[in-house]
């Protein structure tokens, strides 16, 4: 009876040390899972790409152009207020779909809709949950963030492996 407590009690603290280092492991990138939803987000549901390139570097596929997100000087936080709240009066629109309302709690920027005024951003095509909103932050901060010219590997990532749109990043 002795014996088989303490193998429980070991097993137990064995649980917890695994688990311990697989938060440890976890915490510094974000999981695929996640990143491939961050690129479903970027890619097809709310179409970043359309206004910041596929490749976030300003090589636009339409009139409707934002910037460049490479050099972007922002954290997670930030990121994610972007895309929640949009940027007031830019083409930079909103995906949190209760972003401006009279709530403070929703507040955007501390601004609720009435001291917003004609300064409200446009909303997005496709509102995007938390969790999406989270997902596609990762993504960027993965993918985009701080990185030079684009390279056939971000290309296929993005594209698929041996897609003909890469074809210009190989010799
Ligand atoms: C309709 C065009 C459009 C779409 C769609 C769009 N953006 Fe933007 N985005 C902009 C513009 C324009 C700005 C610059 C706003 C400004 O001047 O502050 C911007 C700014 C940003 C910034 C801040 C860059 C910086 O240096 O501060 C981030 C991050 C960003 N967008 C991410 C996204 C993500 C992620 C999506 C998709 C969920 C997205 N954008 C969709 C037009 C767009």
């Amino acid at each position: 009876m002795r014996s088989k407590l303490q193998s429980l009690g070991r097993a137990a603290a064995a649980a917890t040390l695994a688990g311990l280092l697989a938060v440890a492991l976890a915490a510094p990138a974000a999981n695929a899972q996640e990143i491939a939803l961050g690129l479903r987000v970027f890619k097809q549901k709310a179409v970043c790409s359309l206004c910041h390139g596929w490749a976030g570097d300003g090589d636009y596929a339409m009139d409707n152009p934002g910037p460049a997100l490479r050099p972007a000087k922002l954290d997670k936080a930030g990121i994610m207020e972007t895309i929640r709240c949009g940027r007031p009066g830019t083409n930079m629109p909103y995906h949190f779909r209760n972003a401006y309302t009279n709530d403070p709690a929703t507040s955007c920027y501390g601004m609720t809709e009435a001291a917003i005024g004609d300064q409200k951003p446009n909303p997005t095509r496709a509102f995007l949950s938390e969790a999406e909103i989270g997902a596609v932050a990762d993504y960027v901060i993965a993918w985009i963030l701080g990185r030079g010219a684009p390279t056939l590997e971000e290309c296929e990532f993005y594209f698929g492996a041996g897609a003909a749109s890469c074809n210009k990043y190989r010799n």
